[in-house]
């Protein structure tokens, strides 16, 4: 999710490439989640072409079946980039920003990264080109939102609902009422009042978090975020036996408090079960967690419903910690209306799941996305109707 300045300079120098991609897109397999962190840094660029739409093409999901479009032509190795991006997301220091977006360019509407990597076992077709992750959070030319890394802000209320939330985004939720929110990074923005869940995003986070001090209040950190995709569509790339360990470390590095914290699995994107039974496996019943984060896009509420029933989350809570009304598969954003309609059939659902589901968080409150239906903000960072909507409830 946090990019370097580096890595937006690949970004950048991808643009061009990405313009000249045919409009259908390749249909890749992923999740858009890892949209959110990237997403956050792209930059529009102006001219004939929608950058923002290109990029969309190319999310797709593995579980929609067959991708419906021809792969897309694979973009020219990248070599720079792609070593951007094994570089562990961005986790800046604390005091920086917050991890995922980069200031979003003011007027323009920032599409997210690209496409994601295939998802499950079934790895049909090849991933799009990798785009490139998101704006680094130090790096970024915008101004670091001022209280972001406040040290330890209060964290207070809770509840339910939450928000996976952005550098560009975030002062907007103070006193909005949401339960909770996380940033996919492990420092908290100054938001006294609403209950912060720290992410250790990858590789790099699972060597940092013992030494993290969070805000008073935390009761919860995320593991992995999409170890199953790669690091250009904004996962962790992390292959299952490589997170067992390395899970079994960084829980073991927690102390003091932070010891009490409740463990959350890798989240992996939908479809990815597999990676997830592999990790299960590999951990061989030493990788502590008490429930289990997963993501998913789609456009209709009874697939996530469906898939949440049929998750092997070993009998722990689910948190489905990214979820929107969006077929990356087929490019199909839906309108506030019937992402409105999706929720809310999605939340009363996970309300009357018995405790089957715990948490959500809908992807996303990110100004970037303030032009899709699914959005939750508007361009300057308010919440937009659905974003009141979504909050109540
Ligand atoms: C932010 O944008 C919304 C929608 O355009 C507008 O209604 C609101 O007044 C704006 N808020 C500020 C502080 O500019």
């Amino acid at each position: 999710m946090q990019l370097s300045a580096s890595s937006l300079l690949a970004l950048l120098t991808l643009l061009p490439w990405a313009i000249a991609v045919p409009a259908p897109a390749p249909k890749a397999d992923f999740d858009s989640e890892g949209l959110a962190d990237r997403a956050l840094s792209i930059v529009t660029v102006p001219g004939p072409v929608d950058v923002v739409t290109i990029v969309k093409t190319f999310t797709s999901y593995a579980t929609q079946g067959e991708p419906a479009l021809a792969p897309a032509p694979t973009p020219p190795a990248i070599p720079h980039i792609v070593a951007e991006a094994e570089a562990p997301p961005a986790p800046v220091d604390a005091a920086a920003i917050p991890p995922p977006a980069g200031p979003p360019p003011p007027a323009q509407s920032a599409p997210a990264s690209p496409p994601p990597p295939p998802p499950s076992a079934t790895a049909t077709s090849p991933p799009p080109p990798p785009p490139p992750p998101p704006p680094p959070v130090a790096s970024s030319s915008a101004p670091p939102p001022a209280a972001a890394s406040a040290a330890n802000p209060p964290s207070g209320g809770s509840g339910p609902t939450g928000l996976g939330i952005d550098s560009t985004g975030w002062s907007a939720l103070a006193g909005s009422g949401v339960g909770w929110y996380w940033n996919w990074g492990l420092d908290a923005f100054h938001l006294p009042g609403i209950e912060f869940v720290p992410t250790v995003w990858g590789t790099v986070d699972a060597g940092q978090v013992g030494e993290k001090t969070f805000p008073e209040g935390t009761t919860h950190i995320l593991s992995f975020n999409e170890p199953d995709m790669t690091t250009a569509v904004g996962g962790s790339a992390i292959d299952a036996v490589t997170a067992a360990t390395l899970h079994q470390q960084w829980t073991g590095s927690l102390t003091g408090v932070n010891a009490n914290l409740m463990i959350g699995a890798p989240a992996v994107a939908r479809g990815s079960t597999a990676w997830f039974n592999n990790w299960i496996t590999a951990c061989a019943g030493k990788c502590k967690f008490d429930f289990v984060p997963i993501h998913f896009y789609g456009t209709d509420a009874n697939d996530l419903i469906s898939y949440v029933k049929s998750f092997p989350a070993q009998g722990k809570p689910i948190w489905i910690t990214e979820f929107a009304c969006w077929d990356t598969t087929q490019n199909i954003i839906c309108t506030a209306t019937q992402s409105e309609q999706f929720m809310r059939t999605a939340i009363d659902w996970f309300r009357e799941s018995g405790g089957m589901v715990e948490r959500w968080s809908w992807f996303g409150a990110l100004p970037d996305k303030s032009g899709d239906g699914y959005g939750l903000e508007n361009a300057n960072g308010s919440l937009n109707e659905l974003g009141k909507e979504y909050i109540k409830m």
